[in-house]
């Protein structure tokens, strides 16, 4: 599959307000995203997530390293024309209804009056504001906006959707219907980048997972490669070493056994690797602490 999206030891520091010092939002962050696959971006709060995502869209300007498309340098605007963008916090004229908020985005496009009027139909009807779209914006829950800006996302059927949490302030019902139209997206060839913290849905969803924290990438991969787990082999066949287990797996294969391996759930998965992070963290600033004095 072609590689659709590049970071390449990408670092971006922010300025703090106390003289010489910044803050390291992205550190050093190399990602590769093959076109038609469901990307998730992953972390806790405050990891970097959104950062990236502007570095890609040529919103920021990286302190170090580079980010593709297409391998062209994001620092082209005219990149942005195949882009749809959901931010993190949209923001938009509160009275504008829905269906004007879509004219305007799709005018901006250059799609003719008409056009972006059975336009905006046909979008409020793929998210389920089909009954709202006469409505101002300012009446809308949260839900419902996010459903309206994943609907400005989609106008001129971008190939690539960056997605900045789609699922947040959804309800359930919302957040399955938003599912299915991504999986729906991926079928008709698009690529989807996105982030979240709804991981069992990330799990349904997603191709492949990058987890981030502090700026760093803690693990990144398919589901299947990260959720088959060298330490969950052992719940099939326990007290072995690597060695044996692999000897009997092959064994058993060899033997036209079937070996079947327990995945362990994402959610599991990112919590480990946050916890173990973090304790190694503490216990290396503890020890920089311990030189200092
Ligand atoms: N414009 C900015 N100026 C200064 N610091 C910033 C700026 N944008 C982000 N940061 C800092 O960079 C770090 C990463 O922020 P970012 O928004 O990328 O995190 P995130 O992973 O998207 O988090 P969340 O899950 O809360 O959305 C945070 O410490 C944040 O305070
Ligand atoms: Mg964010």
């Amino acid at each position: 599959m072609a590689e659709l999206i590049k970071i390449d030891n990408v670092t971006k520091d922010f300025p703090l307000p106390i003289r010489g010092k910044k803050l390291r939002a992205v550190d050093k962050l190399s990602l590769a995203i093959e076109s038609n696959t469901v990307y998730g971006l992953l972390g806790p709060n405050g990891s970097g997530k959104s950062t990236t995502i502007k570095l890609l869209l040529g919103l920021l300007k990286p302190t170090e390293g580079r980010c593709l498309i297409n391998g062209e340098s994001v620092a082209d605007p005219s990149i942005r024309k195949n882009i749809g963008y959901l931010p993190e916090a949209p923001y938009y004229y509160r009275f504008l209804s829905g269906t004007e908020l879509l004219v305007y985005f799709a005018r901006l496009q250059g799609i003719q009056k008409r056009d972006a009027k059975a336009l905006a139909g046909n979008l409020l009807e793929r998210v389920g504001l089909e009954d709202a779209g006469g409505n101002r914006l300012g009446t809308y829950s949260k839900g419902m906006l996010q459903r309206i800006g994943l609907a400005q996302a989609l106008i001129g059927e971008p190939d690539l959707l960056i997605l900045d949490e789609p699922l947040a302030g959804v309800d359930p019902i919302g957040a399955a219907e938003i599912g299915a139209l991504i999986r729906d997206l991926k079928a008709q060839g698009k690529t989807i980048l996105l982030c979240s913290h709804l991981l069992s849905q990330v799990e349904a969803l997603c191709d492949k997972v990058a987890i981030m924290q502090s700026g760093k990438l803690l693990a990144e991969g398919s589901l299947d490669q990260l959720l088959v787990s060298d330490e969950d082999k052992s719940l099939l066949i326990k007290n072995l070493d690597t060695e044996s287990r692999e000897r009997i797996v092959k064994t058993a294969i060899s033997m036209g056994g079937q070996v079947s391996v327990n995945r362990i759930s994402l959610e599991t998965l990112f919590q480990r690797l946050v916890a173990r992070n973090k304790r190694s963290n503490s216990v290396s600033r503890a020890n920089e602490e311990g030189e200092n004095e």
